[in-house]
Formats: C-alpha cells, sequence, structure tokens
C-alpha cells in the first residue's frame, strides 16, 4: 500500500441511505458538532448529485463513497478522476469487472500529486447466494473461495481492501494480510432488528473477527436517539 494513502483508523461509518439532501443533514445536524464517518450511497447520489459529497465533505466528515463501479477500464478511470476530487475519503468497484478495470480505476483515481482516496472492491454481494451465483453467474466454485480469489485479485490490482461480511473478515486477512482493509455492512446490535440482512453480527463481534471499518445504517438511522446508538455502536466496536 502506498504512503500516499491515508489508512483510516478502524470506526464505525454510518450508512446515510435517506431519499434526499434535507433528510440527510437534518440527521447530521443531530450529531451537534461531533462528526462521525459517513457513508454516501446510489440512492442519496443519484438523488442529490456530486454536490451532497463536497457538503458533507465541507462539513468535516469523513465519507465513503459507496457507488459500485463495473463498466470497462477506459470508463471506470474516467469517472474515477471525476470522483477523487468530490472529498471522499474511501471509494469502491466491482471486482468482477476485472484486474484491468481495477487498475484502470487506480489510474483515474490517483491524483497529480500522487494521492488518491482509498479504493476498496465488492467481492461477491451478500445478497448472493451459493445457488444464484451458480444458476445466474455460472461459477461453480464453492462461494467463500470466490470472495477470498477475488479478494486476492483486488489486492494484487492494488487496491486498498474489500467489502464483505464480518464472518469473512479473518479469512480475508488471513488471505490478503492483515493491513489489506475489510469494511463489513451486516452489523446489528445483540437482540436488534435484523432486517433484510442475512448474516450479521454484533459490533463486539465484529471487532473479534477482525473488521476493520463496519457500517451501520437502519440500527442508528432508524433509532429514536441516533447519537446514542452510534456512540453504542462505537464504544462495542473499538472497545472503549
Ligand atoms: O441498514 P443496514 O445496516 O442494513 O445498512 C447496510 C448498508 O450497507 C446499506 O447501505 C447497504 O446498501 C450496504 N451494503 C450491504 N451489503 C453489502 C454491501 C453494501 O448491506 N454487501
Amino acid at each position: 500500500m502506498s504512503d500516499t494513502i491515508r489508512i483510516p483508523s478502524r470506526d464505525v461509518i454510518i450508512a446515510c441511505d435517506f431519499p434526499g439532501r434535507d433528510e440527510t443533514l437534518t440527521f447530521l445536524d443531530r450529531f451537534h458538532g461531533e462528526k462521525p464517518f459517513v457513508k454516501i450511497g446510489m440512492e442519496l447520489f443519484y438523488a442529490c448529485g456530486p454536490e451532497i459529497v463536497r457538503e458533507i465533505h465541507d462539513r468535516g466528515h469523513r465519507i465513503f463513497l459507496d457507488l459500485k463501479l463495473h463498466d470497462i477500464p477506459n470508463t471506470v478511470s474516467r469517472a474515477m478522476s471525476v470522483l477523487r476530487d468530490l472529498g471522499a475519503d474511501m471509494v469502491n468497484l466491482h471486482a468482477a469487472g476485472t484486474s484491468p478495470m481495477m487498475k484502470a480505476a487506480i489510474e483515474g483515481l490517483t491524483r497529480p500529486d500522487g494521492t488518491r482516496p482509498l479504493l476498496i472492491a465488492v467481492t461477491q454481494l451478500t445478497s448472493t447466494s451459493q445457488e444464484t451465483m451458480e444458476e445466474d453467474l455460472m461459477i461453480h466454485a464453492p462461494i467463500q473461495d470466490v470472495v477470498l480469489h477475488y479478494a486476492l485479485r483486488a489486492r494484487d490490482a492494488g487496491l486498498d481492501g474489500v467489502v464483505c461480511s464480518p464472518l469473512e473478515a479473518a479469512s480475508v486477512h488471513e488471505t490478503c494480510g492483515r493491513s489489506f482493509l475489510t469494511v463489513t455492512p451486516g452489523v446489528r446490535f445483540a437482540g436488534g432488528d435484523v432486517g433484510d440482512q442475512k448474516r450479521v453480527t454484533t459490533p463486539e463481534r465484529a471487532r473479534e473477527i477482525g473488521s476493520d471499518l463496519i457500517v451501520m445504517g437502519r440500527p442508528i438511522t432508524a433509532d429514536p436517539d441516533p447519537v446514542g446508538a452510534w456512540k453504542r455502536a462505537r464504544e462495542a466496536f473499538l472497545g472503549t
């Protein structure tokens, strides 16, 4: 990993899955001067455009821009060169776009001074089962092996880490090295509502397994006291 990349310390990222700017800024205003690390996904980005990234960055938040790019190398490279200057600390793509696309993404993301946001890869979506992977994608290897293979290809292309299930974080670190980032959604408080997530774990367990950054949306955004929920998540995950 290059020394021009700023590696984030372990933290909780709040998934700001809101339909628009007003809902998002009203939510962030509740933190009164505290600046949680936030994730901006497709819904908010497509609703508000790049300006929402700049605006949240200018308010002092670190940002994971979760747009999961997947296209031919030239297109992804050019798109990344647009995203690199919005103020995001981390962006992502689909490893299924293959090594030439991942390498082109890094080229596009790298600024003239050599710095760039972190770049991580989605391996297999956590919504994909062994069965659908075999039937729809004609991939017949065990899904765990596919995840680790994609993680290795991402590492070898020069990426900084992967999005994966917290339950996969230990094996990704074993295969790709401890400094290869694992960013893990699918985290719930003990006894909390699981919603549509399939393979979930708690912030405490994610810490034990070795996740570097956990992504939590609804357990924080839908809580009547989101600031309290965020603090609880951080205490549990950081062990403080
Ligand atoms: O509300 P919840 O905690 O389930 O939010 C999880 C967030 O992480 C959502 O924004 C979801 O899109 C994202 N995500 C995920 N699983 C993946 C990749 C991203 O849940 N494999």
